[in-house]
């Protein structure tokens, strides 16, 4: 069991109502449940930024696979790099696009380059990492 530990934070009234909407907006109970969350997303940013710490995260690519060799080049770097890639899932959006879910693990930095080159393949029009966390260090 955690230890709660209670702090006050000082700030101007205009900020802390325009906190207070925000936290409405999204759902939130409380402030103390959306400043932890804060904390929590910027020990994750950290992470991924200093690179060399254990993560996964996943990578929303959109693509057409009747263009140029994009499907066979993706679907190559994902054998190649098989000790990063946990699972994909492939949706048939139309006749044309396709729409794949990769689960990436790793090294933040590695997961961070084998996501820019995925996305750097012709044919790829959108793409997207979700750099998140497998959550062992956050309470
Ligand atoms: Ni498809």
């Amino acid at each position: 069991m955690s230890t709660l530990v209670r702090f006050g934070v000082a700030a101007e009234k205009k900020l802390i109502d325009q906190f207070d909407r925000l936290i409405e907006e999204k759902g939130y109970g409380n402030r103390s449940e959306a400043i932890r969350d804060l904390m929590r997303g910027e020990l994750v940013t950290e992470k991924w930024r200093v690179g060399n710490r254990q993560t996964v995260g996943t990578l929303t690519v959109i693509y057409d696979h009747t263009r140029t060799e994009v499907e066979k080049q993706l679907t190559g770097m994902q054998h190649a790099e098989h000790g990063h890639v946990i699972s994909s899932l492939h949706v048939h959006l139309d006749k044309e696009r396709c729409l794949e879910v990769i689960v990436l693990r790793g090294k933040a930095k590695e997961i961070k380059h084998l996501a820019d080159r995925l996305l750097s393949r012709k044919g790829v029009k959108h793409g997207q990492l979700v750099m998140t966390t497998r959550g062992e260090e956050l309470v």
